[in-house]
């Protein structure tokens, strides 16, 4: 979700504006994928590099998620999506941690949309812990290196469980994908849209789809 400073910008508002714009645009991409039918979505919220930005946004941020956790979740819940975090979530606040936890445990059951919002979370810091984890095991005796294979690998990331995706989409123009899913992303198709975040909707969204529809996925195959 990227271009809410940007969208901001051009309309000489502070980037804040751009931000509660941004939040607007995620209710109405969660309503798109499940009229869409889509089964799993994981929105990057918030990257282990945001915390560098200057301090007044990263409060603003994390205020603004404060504030979209304790308004939406219930919500959410209703319509019977179930909620992950992934990401370092030990960066924020005690509240907003506990918001977390209480939106994971209340929308367990859930059987809807799966819904996963990366939280400072970044891609190479997730293979790292993971890579930590299992020399662990290694050092304490209980795994074999010759072992680890690419599911016991999977495993260890915050992601186990949750299929690898199918679709990325990035929005505002960057054509990168900025430490996102870097190992769950190895066969994604990759869409990039032009459009900025807080624009972003359901007509956007079906145009992703479609876009991914025409691909021809092959998994390093053969074609035919
Ligand atoms: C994305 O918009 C929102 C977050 C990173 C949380 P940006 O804030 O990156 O907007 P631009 O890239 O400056 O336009
Ligand atoms: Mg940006």
């Amino acid at each position: 979700m990227d271009g809410n400073g940007r969208w901001a910008a051009r309309r000489g508002l502070p980037r804040l504006a751009g931000h509660r714009e941004g939040a607007r645009a995620v209710r109405r991409t969660i309503e798109a994928a499940r009229d869409h039918g889509v089964g799993w979505l994981t929105l990057y919220a918030f990257s282990s590099e945001n915390w560098r930005r200057p301090h007044g946004e990263v409060r603003d941020l994390t205020g603004l998620l404060r504030h979209y956790l304790r308004t939406e979740i219930a919500e959410l819940a209703a319509n019977g999506v179930r909620i992950r975090a992934i990401g370092d979530r030990e960066r924020f606040d005690p509240d907003i941690r506990a918001l977390l936890v209480a939106a994971e445990r209340g929308t367990i059951g859930n059987t809807g949309l799966n819904l996963t919002i990366a939280l400072s979370y970044g891609g190479r810091d997730e293979i790292l812990a993971a890579a930590r984890a299992a020399a662990r095991e290694v050092a304490e005796g209980r795994l074999d290196p010759a072992m680890l294979d690419e599911a016991m690998f999977e495993g260890l990331l915050s992601t186990a469980g949750i299929p690898d995706p199918d679709l990325v989409i990035r929005t505002s123009g960057e054509r990168r994908l900025s430490n996102f899913l870097l190992w769950q992303s190895a066969y994604a198709e990759l869409v990039f849209q032009d459009v900025l975040w807080p624009d972003f909707g359901p007509v956007q969204f079906a145009e992703a789809l479609a876009e991914y529809a025409r691909r021809e996925r092959r998994f390093g195959a053969r074609p035919g």
